[in-house]
C-alpha cells in the first residue's frame, strides 16, 4: 500500500528579511531516523542546482530543532547565521553554496 510519509520541496520564503529559496521537509514520526529527509533533501538539491540559477540554497527552522539542522547538514549545509524572529524566538539559518566547478563552467 502506497501512503503519504512526508514532504519535501524548494519554496521561497522570508527569511530574515529576504526572499531565499528554501529546502524544507517533514517525515511522519514513525518513519524518521530512516534517512528519508537525507534522501529527500540530497534530490531537491541536486534538482535546483542543475535546473534554476540559484547561487544558493537554504533551509531554516528554530534554533533548538536538532533534527532540521543536522538534515540540512548531512546534505551539506553549514550554518550561515542565527536572528531573532517573533516566531521562532531565535532562528538559525543553514546554507548551501552552488559548487565551484559549475559557476566556473557557466
Ligand atoms: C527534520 C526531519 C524532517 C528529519 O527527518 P528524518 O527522516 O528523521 O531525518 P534523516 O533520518 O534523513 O536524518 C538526516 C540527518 O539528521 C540526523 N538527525 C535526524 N534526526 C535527528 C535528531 N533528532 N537529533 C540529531 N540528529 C538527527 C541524522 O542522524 C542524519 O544525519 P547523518 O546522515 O549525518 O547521520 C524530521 O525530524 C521532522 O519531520 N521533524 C518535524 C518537522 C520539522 O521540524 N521540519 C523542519 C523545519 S520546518
Amino acid at each position: 500500500m502506497q501512503e503519504m510519509i512526508g514532504d519535501c520541496g524548494l519554496t521561497l520564503q522570508k527569511i530574515d528579511g529576504q526572499m531565499l529559496p528554501e529546502i524544507g521537509y517533514h517525515i511522519r514520526r514513525d518513519h524518521q531516523h530512516k534517512g528519508y529527509a537525507k534522501e529527500a533533501a540530497s534530490a531537491v538539491r541536486d534538482w535546483a542546482f542543475q535546473n534554476l540559477p540559484y547561487p544558493a540554497l537554504y533551509s531554516y527552522c528554530k534554533w533548538t530543532n536538532t533534527a532540521s539542522i543536522k538534515t540540512a547538514e548531512a546534505i551539506g549545509m553549514h550554518f550561515d547565521k542565527e536572528y531573532p524572529d517573533d516566531q521562532n524566538g531565535i532562528t538559525h539559518v543553514s546554507v548551501i553554496h552552488r559548487p565551484m566547478l559549475e559557476r566556473q563552467e557557466s
